[in-house]
């Protein structure tokens, strides 16, 4: 058993403590530290760039980068200055702000595929309402979506039951990510009441190794929508400007008919948007679809400049070259301490897990031992990169990996 420096202090304690008799749970959601490894902070204080401190002053490389919206840093100075400039003229008033139609032409422009853009706050806005949209164009009510994937706590998706009617995914349909054949049969059972499909780039269920999209499959699934009429919807909510400035399967050369988007769009700023082609114009004026906060132009602002900033500082590029140091330099430690792992997933979203560990228990003491020495990663969610981090943070964040396996080792031994 390894001796790990207790770094959780009073100060998160005393807030857990505090939150248990007013937050129900004491936490929920995703967030929530206590459904991964004991040991990892649950409150922060302040971030920047590629770190973050806990409230007890502890500091790590961040490589959840707020779950996904930090593409470029935490409060990068330029998209700071925007979201500024905007918030001293005003940002949630009686209608939008010249901001809303600006970064609508500025997806429009990006997004191949997109002819029109809405905009919400969050992801599962995003998916849901790109799912009405389907149905309303169609007139039909099947939603066909990979068993496993994630696309937000609405009823027709929530990964739990819990408070949810059957009634309310009674038509949603699975399908196996990257298996053409069980999309044919779940188009079989859905029959004449087929609406569309929804998918994400790339498979990044949580607890399970990513896999890449193969491009037959994204091609297999656009015929199959377009010879039944129904909508191929890509949930790009947590891919979205780490693989592509534009759409994820721009590449591959499979335009969807709909897509949603949040998350990395405002650099932490709270937008979504739903992005579709002209044929879903018209559903898309139908469908009553508004929020108190969904105008508010700060966050607005904050895209625009988040996303101008992705194009001119080649930020794929820039992740892709970060994220192939980190992978290579995970590899080579883990094959110094005789442990087998794997690597999966796009290096920009990366995830690590360790051969026969199916509770994630090595990779639990591997995260909590990399966080102890200041480096802050997943055991059981995909990683996320940003452009704030530089080789030098990939090469400090590496010696706090390096101890976390060789925690590993050392309880569980090679293999
Ligand atoms: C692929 C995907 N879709 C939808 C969502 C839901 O987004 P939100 O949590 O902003 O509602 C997420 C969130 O993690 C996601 O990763």
């Amino acid at each position: 058993m390894v001796t790990v420096k207790q770094h959780i202090g009073s100060a998160d304690a005393a807030l857990r403590q505090r939150a248990q008799r007013v937050i129900p749970g004491g936490m929920y959601g995703h967030l929530n530290t206590s459904r991964i490894a004991a040991g990892m902070p649950q409150f922060f204080s302040r971030a920047q760039g590629c770190y973050i401190w806990d409230v007890d002053g502890n500091e790590y490389i961040d490589f959840m980068c707020s779950w996904g919206p930090i593409v470029l840093g935490h409060g990068d100075a330029e998209i700071e200055q925007a979201a500024e400039a905007q918030r001293q003229l005003g940002d949630c008033l009686n209608g939008p702000g010249p901001v809303m139609v600006e970064l609508a032409e500025l997806l429009t422009a990006t997004v191949r595929h997109a002819d029109w853009a809405m905009f919400a706050k969050n992801g599962t806005d995003a998916t849901s309402y790109c799912v009405a949209l389907a149905r309303m164009a169609t007139g039909k009510r099947k939603i066909l979506m990979a068993s496993g994937a994630y696309h937000g706590t609405a009823p027709w998706c929530n990964p739990t039951t819990a408070g949810m009617l059957p009634d309310d995914r009674a038509h949603v349909l699975k399908f196996r990510y990257n298996d053409l054949e069980s999309v044919r049969v779940a188009v079989a059972e859905a029959g004449d009441d087929f609406a569309g499909i929804v998918v994400c780039p790339f498979r990044h269920d949580v607890r399970f190794d990513q896999e890449m999209v193969d491009p037959a499959f994204a091609r297999g699934l656009r015929a199959i929508c377009d010879a039944a009429g129904a909508a191929l919807i890509i949930d790009e909510v947590r891919a979205a400007f780490r693989l592509h400035h534009g759409g994820s399967w721009e590449d591959l050369g499979v335009k969807p008919d709909l897509s949603a988007w949040s998350k990395a769009m405002g650099n932490g700023y709270p937008i979504a948007a739903m992005l579709g082609t002209d044929a879903f114009r018209t559903a898309a004026t139908q469908i009553f679809a508004t929020g108190s906060f969904w105008f508010a132009a700060v966050p607005m602002a904050a895209a625009i400049a988040t996303i101008k900033a992705l194009k001119e500082r080649n930020a794929v590029h820039v992740m892709e070259a970060t994220g192939t140091r980190l992978r290579e330099g995970l590899a080579s430690q883990a094959e110094h301490y005789g442990l087998a792992i794997r690597q999966t997933g796009p290096v920009q979203i990366p995830f690590m897990t360790f051969a026969n560990d199916p509770d994630f228990v090595k990779a639990e003491v591997f995260a909590r031992v990399t966080a102890a020495h200041g480096a802050y990663v997943h055991p059981t969610h995909n990683w996320f990169l940003s452009t704030a981090h530089t080789s030098t943070d990939i090469d400090r964040a590496l010696q706090a990996t390096e101890q976390g396996f060789l925690a590993v080792r050392r309880q569980y031994g090679e293999g």
